[in-house]
């Protein structure tokens, strides 16, 4: 069905045929005809990286109540804080899986293996502060990848991944003001 016709530099939208197959496919929800990217290869990105989060949320969590020492008391709220964002971080993904048609898996069995990131416990306070940098230096390049990956096929997911990444570089930034103290 020709949807829009476009002759040099005109542009021509058939409202029609629009009208009909939003219609036509309404089980799709949100997702319609001129969606762009892979639905499925987006969804199982979304998946993965709904698993790093829940990750993060566990490492931070752990690492909050486990935070001991010297200095430890904003270390450990800067955990507590970070928890809370990877936790938002995750509901938005969630979100976004469910409005393509999805469903975000939030199994714990497997969890470790779909998430990007690592939990690891580490036992000083400069350990937690060093494996949850790390975390984030992972899910920064897994954002920037999945970003290249979507493109513009896909803006309203690349624009939350984009925003999910600005924030996994404030994380990275103040963790590492940390370890230079
Ligand atoms: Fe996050
Ligand atoms: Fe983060």
């Amino acid at each position: 069905m020709k949807q829009s016709t476009q002759t040099s530099g005109s542009f021509d939208m058939d409202v029609q045929a629009i009208r009909a197959k939003a219609r036509q496919d309404i089980e799709s929800g949100a997702v319609t005809d001129s969606y762009r990217a892979d639905r499925e290869t987006v969804l199982k990105l979304l998946n993965e990286a709904l698993a790093t989060e829940v990750v993060c949320v566990l490492r931070y969590k752990r690492h909050y109540f486990m935070a001991r020492g010297l200095n430890a008391e904003p270390v450990a709220a800067e955990f507590a804080e970070h928890a809370t964002e990877e936790q938002s971080h995750a509901d938005r993904l969630a979100e976004r899986i469910v409005q393509l048609g999805g469903e975000p898996n939030l199994s714990p069995e497997g969890l470790t293996k779909r998430s990007h990131s690592e939990y690891v416990e580490g036992t000083t306070l400069q350990d937690m502060i060093k494996e949850n940098l790390i975390a984030e230096r992972i899910a920064i390049d897994s954002y920037r990848r999945m970003i290249d990956y979507v493109g513009d096929k896909d803006s309203t997911t690349r624009r939350l991944l984009e925003e999910i990444l600005a924030s996994e570089e404030e994380h990275a930034d103040d963790l590492s003001d940390f370890l230079e103290k």
